[in-house]
């Protein structure tokens, strides 16, 4: 059976041409003028970009006393929606567990749900001499990146001494080192002296980690990277100091090796929104932490100037208020003190409108960036371009129709995400999704939902750079 989308204007991180796309079985055949399929997708008006990748996300994933309240069928059907057709999550080691062990772990969670297409990254968490001697296999396993986190203390922090061993076998193995870059000692310290204080309210989750732990961290991370000859990303990053530290490694040659994303929430929210009059600010907890509106222009330049190369969403969601009616806890277990509060928040969902909106139609980005920043590059970056992260033959047909004038407004009450919050609620956006293709199955169209559980496939993704 052949699809055509007919008529559109294709866009791709280079190039905008207006072209039928045609479809066999999976993946897309040609693309040109006069194409005729069995059946046909209108697309006359609207784009037809690569679909979505979102290279961060935690779905079904223990964390600060709970889970978050997304899994692989909700998440998937949640990042349709937005136009979403692949992601890469963490799979977190459980101490004293080997990396294939951890895969499996989450590979089970996936089996029987996903909907999209999806990969992980190893977060390590526990780096002995088995660990250390299994990394150059994770190429093998299909998973060449890994995580380390130099903040969450006591939880999930490394120390810079495993950063660096990580870092020298990633060096020798074609593998991607991903860092969490916040000082983790300082802020435990910070932590504790405002509990003993009694400074117990969200906005001290924000206050505990100021910008400039965050600016050293990823500094010392690119150092290391260097002294070590690895590739680095730094993830989530949020501020001017951090991003500073990224344009400094890129003037001293290592543009091909220092890499960082930021995610949509960080060009819009700051530290105040935390401090909300009612006990709502939890909502708003993450790490690192919102900052200031100078950041965001900061963000906004760096993704403009290539500084920044993804944008992705760190989705790990939380109930606001959860913990009954068949809802795992959520966000309430923070209510006598920030410290307890699950860091993380919703987002699979709005990531593409939200910088199509903000960034596209306010020509901060042009539309070819956007479709690098959300598809083409976290593609090329995590070893699975060109089967994924473009519109060209050969590559799987995983295609969004999207309407430039569509209008929307973004509320928990009708997002997909499995939590009764979003932090854009009420929020208007321009340019939505209509139709979402994944391998030639249409998964959403004009609103309705088409997925089937357990055809999503597990992308085995090559080494670092090839
Ligand atoms: O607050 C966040 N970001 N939660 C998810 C874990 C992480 O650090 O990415
Ligand atoms: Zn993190
Ligand atoms: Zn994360």
């Amino acid at each position: 059976m052949h699809t055509v989308i007919k008529g559109g204007t294709v866009v791709t991180a280079s190039d905008t041409f207006v072209a039928d796309v045609l479809i066999a079985g999976e993946q897309i055949v040609a693309v040109g003028q006069h194409l005729e399929g069995d059946r046909v997708i209108e697309a006359a008006g609207s784009y037809v970009i690569p679909g979505g990748i979102d290279v961060h996300t935690h779905l079904d994933m223990p964390f600060g006393g709970t889970v978050s309240s997304d899994d692989f069928f909700t998440g998937h059907r949640a990042a349709a929606f937005g136009g979403t057709t692949m992601h890469i999550d963490f799979a977190i080691q459980p101490r004293g567990a080997t990396l294939r062990e951890t895969l499996d772990l989450w590979q089970a969670k996936a089996t029987g749900k996903a909907v999209l297409d999806y990969g992980f990254h190893l977060a390590i968490t526990d780096l002995n001499e088995r660990v250390l001697a299994e990394l150059p296999q994770t190429s093998a396993y299909g998973v060449p990146s890994m995580k380390l986190f130099l903040a969450y203390k006591g939880v999930l922090q490394v120390d810079d001494a495993t950063l660096f061993r990580a870092m020298q076998q990633a060096a020798q193995h074609q593998l991607l080192i991903m860092v969490h870059a916040e000082n983790g000692d300082v802020i435990d310290l910070l932590v504790q002296a405002a509990v003993q204080a009694g400074n117990l309210a969200p906005k001290y989750h924000a206050l505990t980690r100021p910008p400039e732990l965050e600016a050293e961290a990823t500094a010392r991370a690119i150092r290391l990277a260097e002294v070590a000859g690895a590739p680095l990303y730094i993830v989530h990053l949020t501020n001017a100091g951090a991003l500073e530290a990224v344009r400094l490694a890129h003037q001293r040659g290592l543009r091909d090796r220092i890499f960082a994303e930021t995610c949509t929430q960080y060009f819009f929210f700051t530290k105040d929104d935390l401090d909300q009059a009612d006990d709502s600010g939890a909502k708003w907890v993450c790490s690192p932490p919102f900052r200031t509106a100078n950041d965001h222009a900061a963000l906004w330049q760096g993704v403009a100037d290539q500084s920044l190369q993804v944008v992705s969403t760190d989705h790990c969601p939380f109930w606001f208020a959860g913990g009954s009616d068949g809802k795992v806890p959520g966000k309430e277990l923070g209510r006598a003190s920030f410290a307890q509060i699950p860091n993380g928040c919703p987002g699979i969902e709005e990531r593409l409108m939200l910088l199509y909106t903000h960034g596209v139609r306010t020509g901060r980005i042009s539309l070819n960036r956007w479709v690098e920043l959300c598809a083409t590059n976290p593609a090329k970056l995590f070893g699975c371009y060109p089967r994924k992260g473009t519109v060209a033959p050969g590559a799987d047909a995983d295609l969004v129709v999207w309407e430039p004038n569509a209008r929307r407004t973004l509320s928990a009450a009708t997002l997909h995400q499995n939590t009764d919050y979003t932090l854009y609620e009420g929020w208007e956006v321009v340019g939505a999704p209509r139709t979402v293709l994944s391998r030639g199955r249409v998964l959403v169209d004009d609103g309705q939902w088409y997925g089937e559980a357990g055809t999503g496939q597990f992308i085995h993704r090559q080494p670092f750079g090839l």
